[in-house]
């Protein structure tokens, strides 16, 4: 499998979780960034535990498309912010040198949050990128690319109530799903049930965990589970029972492994 934005906040996740489920790895390094001596030490603790470090750049259109013929899967993690480069969506560069190679089984465009197809409502600032990430999904599956979509919710990490899911959870879910028949042009929904939480139930680990009671003003609880069930999707620790996800109490108990 291929990374791209391997060395970001989920992708170095991915690499690492791709490395433990024993697939070849291969993460894309940039050719057009400044050195960053952080990401240089990323990259090379990479190799050492056996991934493989291709060069490539967004503005190199042959550097991707030969990137990409060494690879039988392709995950991109570029970032939100990121889609964007010059007013250029510039994953749909990367749909058109995977369309170009020809020989890709599976691609996972860089998604892992809310599902894009249920933000009709969405407001801005979120609008532009749920807009982006179908514009992006329209030209794979226009381009027959076979994909997985996976649909993170909340990575644990930054958000306090809904759908928690543990960072490193997300990318072992996600590399398991690149060689499933039953994940092809699929979404998969990441919703650990013991982590679908209210703020009020957020509120009882916190604490049990510090031992007394906060002072709090009551939250309407919302019925937000319903309606969930979609077709062309699938639920990942309901397809991955083997995975022992991170729950919101352990969670609680050492949030800062989130950010190492
Ligand atoms: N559900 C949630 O709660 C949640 C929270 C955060 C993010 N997300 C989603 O998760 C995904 C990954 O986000 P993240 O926070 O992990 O991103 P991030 O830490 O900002 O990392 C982005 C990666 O993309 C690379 N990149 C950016 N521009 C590039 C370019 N022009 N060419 C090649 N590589 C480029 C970066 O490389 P450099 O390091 O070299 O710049 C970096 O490796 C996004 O789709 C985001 O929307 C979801």
């Amino acid at each position: 499998m291929a990374g791209v934005g391997g060395t970001g906040y989920l992708g170095k996740r991915l690499v690492k979780a791709s490395l433990a489920q024993g697939h070849p790895t291969y993460v894309l390094q940039r050719l057009d960034d400044a050195v960053h001596i952080e990401k240089i030490e990323l990259l090379l603790s990479f190799k050492e535990q056996g991934a493989h470090l291709v060069s490539g750049s967004f503005d190199d259109h042959q550097s991707l498309v030969d990137a990409v013929k060494l690879v039988d899967v392709v995950i991109s993690a570029i970032s939100g912010v990121h889609l964007r480069s010059h007013h250029i969506l510039i994953q749909l560069k990367l749909v058109d040198a995977i369309k170009e190679a020809g020989n890709i089984k599976r691609f996972l465009p860089s998604e892992f949050g809310t599902d894009p197809a249920r933000m009709d409502n969405a407001m801005e600032p979120g609008r532009v990128t749920f807009d982006d990430k179908m514009a992006v999904r329209k030209a794979i599956q226009e381009a027959g690319i076979p994909f997985t979509y996976v649909s993170a919710n909340c990575f644990a990490g930054y958000f306090v109530g809904a759908i928690y899911v543990d960072e490193d959870d997300i990318a072992m879910y996600t590399i398991k799903t690149i060689d499933d028949p039953r994940t092809l042009n699929k979404t998969l929904y990441l919703r650990p049930p013991q982590n679908i939480l209210s703020q009020r139930e957020v509120v009882e680990i916190w604490e049990k965990l510090i031992g007394k009671q906060l002072q709090k003003s009551s939250i309407f609880k919302e019925e937000f589970l319903t309606n969930m069930k979609r077709d062309g999707a699938e639920e990942a620790s309901q397809l991955y029972p083997e995975i022992k996800y991170t729950t919101v109490h352990e969670h609680m108990k050492d949030p800062n492994h989130a950010l190492s």
